[in-house]
Order: C-alpha cells, then structure tokens, then sequence
C-alpha cells in the first residue's frame, strides 16, 4: 500500500508579535518554502495495531502509547481520533520530517501539528476542514507555550496571509502587490514560551507602560494592512521598522538580531524587524 502524505509551511510575523498576546492585531505569512512532510504508511500485517512514529531530524523513533498523555503527537492523534469519532487506529508508521528551523521563529511546532492532523484524517479517511486542523495546532501549542494567541496554528492551517486578532473571526489579506522578505536566521535558538513568560512579567509588573506600546503596536498593523492592499511597500517598509523599536522597547531583541536589521537596511532593504518571539529567532527584511 503506497504512503500518502501532507505538508504544512513554516510562517512569519510581519508586525505585532507579543501585542497579538493582549487581544492586539497581528499580521502573518506563510511561508512556503520551508515546509514540514508527514507521511502515512499502513501497516496491515501488524494485527496488533502499533502506533509507530519517527522523526528522523529529532532522533525520535517510538510506539504512540509509549508516550506521555500531554506530548504533542499524543494530543494530535487523541485530538484527531475525537473529532472523527473513531476509537481504534489501523497499525500505521507515521514518518514526520521537516525543513523548518526549530525555536527559530518559523513556526515548526505549528506546521508538525498541521500537517500530522491532515495526514492522519486523511489517512482514516475523512480529511478535517482547515478550522479543525488549525484547534488542533492551537491545543498543541500550549505544550510548547502556555499561552499561545492562536496566530501561529491560524496562518499554517490556512496557509495564507492573515490579519489576527486573538478570539475574532479570521481575516485573510489581500495582496494585490507582491512583496519579497529576506528572512535571516540569527543561528540562536529562541523558545516561545519563555520569552512570552518572561516579558509578561515585566508586563505585570508596570502595565501602563507596556500597554501603550501595545497601542502602538496596534497602530502599526492597522497602518501595515493598509499599505499592503495599497501595495504601498515603502510604507510598509517603515512599519516593519518602526515595529522593530517596539520590539526593542519590549525588551525582546538582541544586539545580534539589531547587527542583522542595521544590516538589511544598510544594504537598501524598505524596512527590517525581528520576527516572531525574538531573543534569538529571526529576523525579516522587506526588500525590492
Ligand atoms: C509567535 O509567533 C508570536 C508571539 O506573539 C506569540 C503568540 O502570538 O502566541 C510572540
């Protein structure tokens, strides 16, 4: 019996990261180039009905019931079964691998989730709808940060450019003009969950302060939704950069992630950020 098998794309924060968190607009992109491939392979000769998961890149070779109940692949397939209504699996191989960068801002947690959940329920024979895919990706990113706005499962379920706000119905942007970003991964490792704790406790601590810049924040998206369907990109291009401050601001960029935007915009790039949680990450550049 031939495999069969789904991908899901790695994504960006074009502007609003951490303010997305406290119910601000946040936009994001898909990013198609790196992918993550889940393949399904059924193993009809095992009447036992192993469960077998491997994930090469991450050494991970095991049985679905020989892992923890709260560990991602346990919640994904408990998640999936739940949503079909079906109890008992097929004895299958599930071989996960992935070219997106881990803790690097990409969203790989996200796109592991999105594309086991389409291989799985395709496999079984009735393939979940985007919203399922993406409450599945949601449910699972809690192992990897606690508190998740939702904006990670929402674009790589989707796969296309979205305008978030968390608990809202989903808009997707049109893009009339195409635009280019360089991404550049700074080669440190970032966790999201930790930076996202971290800064809110700073954030408990004087919140008028980070609440004003949360406003800013929200300006900034509202102003980059505009100038996206204007096809506007120098406008943009400023946004991304005035975003960055913010960022700064929130303390969540580094010097290396600074060295790499001074870069972008001293090779001619419209506008460069950090992107995602920060504190390691990447960074993008808008560039013509
Ligand atoms: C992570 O891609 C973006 C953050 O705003 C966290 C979140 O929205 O869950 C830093």
């Amino acid at each position: 019996m031939p495999a069969i098998y789904a991908y899901a794309p790695g994504k960006v924060i074009l502007t609003g990261e951490h303010a997305v968190v406290y119910g601000r607009p946040a936009i994001a992109v898909p990013v198609h180039e790196v992918r993550v491939r889940a393949a399904i392979q059924a193993n009809p000769t095992d009447s036992k009905g192993t469960v077998h998961i491997l994930a090469p890149d991450i050494s991970l070779d095991t049985v679905l019931n020989d892992m923890p109940a709260d560990h991602p692949m346990s919640i994904i397939f408990r998640e999936v079964q739940k949503e079909l209504g079906i109890e008992h699996l097929p004895a299958l191989t599930l071989t996960v691998t992935s070219t997106i960068p881990i803790a690097a801002g990409l969203g790989s947690g996200a796109a592991i989730s999105v594309a086991i959940s389409r291989v799985l329920s395709s496999f079984l024979g009735a393939p979940l709808p985007e919203e399922s895919i993406s409450r599945i990706a949601f449910e699972t990113d809690h192992f990897y940060h606690g508190t998740p706005s939702g904006i990670d499962n929402t674009v790589i379920s989707y796969g296309r450019m979205v305008f978030f706000i968390r608990g809202k119905p989903i808009e997707m942007l049109a893009n009339p003009l195409a635009f280019t970003l360089v991404i550049a991964d700074s080669g440190k490792k970032s966790l999201t969950g930790k930076v996202v704790h971290d800064l809110r406790t700073r954030v408990e601590i004087d919140p008028a302060r980070y609440q004003a810049i949360f406003d800013r924040s929200e300006i900034i998206s509202r102003s980059a939704r505009e100038a996206i369907e204007q096809g506007d990109h120098t406008r943009l291009g400023t946004l991304l950069s005035d975003n960055h401050f913010l960022l700064q601001q929130l303390a969540v960029s580094t010097a290396h992630l600074d060295l790499l935007v001074k870069t972008a915009m001293e090779a001619g790039a419209l506008g460069a950020k950090l992107s995602g949680a920060g504190c390691g990450g990447n960074i993008i550049a808008l560039v013509d």
